[in-house]
């Protein structure tokens, strides 16, 4: 086969970028990335790092996750063009952080609509194409939010929980048609996520209908959320590799855990059926 088909999603910038241009830089050309983004405007940084393999093994294409003409669009655009697409990263998403009271319910919808209903409708859309080939590999960007709940992240966390339990729905049954499905949880990565993130703190207006004790909470949690990600944080080129070895993998893994500091967070989730010591263990964490 020459080259794999791989479709990205959310490229303007960290993960999806980084992803893009490893996969588009292949020394054997192995894949032939469709970069994708909501805004093309963005392009430059993409085109700029990927000159040197731009219209030969990497293509940049428009896609909102939240729009079903522009996934359609694409989709049918890719297939037209090469009858298949072997490789899909659900990329794109979205954050906040702040105490869910303020949190207005279109804020929740719309990190939903982008974080989990885009992981689905890209998935939908291109299903039907990896199960009549008999080939094809769905990776989705969840988070180590999507196996720990983590305070003042409700909805987030929630949007990757649900992304990981289509997955983990998806995985059995897609391997039936030789489909895999892995999701890559990452802890804190250095890209523009952060500064993307609507982030509710001790000068935001909103905080004025909060209590005094929740408030004291979020400051307590952002102080240490900061310190841990000083030492913790990994590059976005970083999970790019982690994606990659998923890629290469004969026998790809379900889940991947980008970074060894939060392996035992999740490793204690998976095995904590009272859910007691995961619940105590963010409360350390944070709040004591
Ligand atoms: N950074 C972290 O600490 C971290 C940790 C764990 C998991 N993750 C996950 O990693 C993924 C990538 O995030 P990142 O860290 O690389 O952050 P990022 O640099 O902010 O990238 C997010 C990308 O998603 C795109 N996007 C947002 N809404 C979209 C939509 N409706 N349609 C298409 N694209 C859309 C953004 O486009 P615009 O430029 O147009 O906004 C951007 O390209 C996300 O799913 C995130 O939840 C990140």
């Amino acid at each position: 086969m020459a080259g794999k088909i791989v479709l990205v999603s959310g490229c303007s910038s960290g993960i999806g970028l980084s992803a893009a241009i490893l996969l588009a830089s292949d020394q054997h050309k192995r894949f032939k990335v469709y970069a994708t983004m909501r805004n093309l405007e963005k392009k430059k940084e993409l085109e700029e790092r990927g000159k040197y393999v731009l219209g030969d093994t990497l293509f940049i294409k428009a896609m909102d996750v939240c729009s079903d003409d522009s996934v359609n669009a694409v989709v049918q655009e890719v297939i037209s063009a090469h009858q298949r697409i072997d490789v899909v990263i659900n990329n794109a998403g979205i954050g906040y952080f702040g105490p869910l009271e303020v949190q207005s319910m279109d804020s929740a919808r719309n990190i939903f609509e982008t974080n989990f209903f885009g992981v689905l409708r890209l998935t939908r859309a291109v299903l039907p194409y990896m199960k009549s080939n008999k080939e094809g590999h769905i990776i989705c960007v969840s988070s180590m939010g999507g196996i720990n709940g983590v305070p003042f992240n409700g909805i987030y966390c929630a949007s990757k929980f649900a992304v990981e339990g289509l997955c983990e729905s998806l995985a059995p049954l897609l391997k039936t048609f030789n489909v895999r499905c892995s999701v890559i949880e990452p802890g804190p990565v250095s890209t523009s996520f952060f500064a993307n993130t609507k982030m509710i703190s001790e000068s935001d207006a909103l905080l004025d209908e909060v209590d005094d004790e929740t408030k004291h909470l979020l400051d307590n949690c952002v102080k240490k959320m900061r310190g841990s990600f000083s030492t913790m944080v990994q590059t976005p080129d970083e999970i790019a590799q982690v994606i990659l070895e998923a890629l290469d993998a004969e026998r790809p893994h379900f889940r991947y855990q980008t970074n060894k500091n939060y392996v035992s967070a999740a490793a204690n989730k998976l095995v904590d059926i009272t859910g007691d010591k995961s619940m105590e263990m963010m409360h350390q964490r944070f709040f004591s």
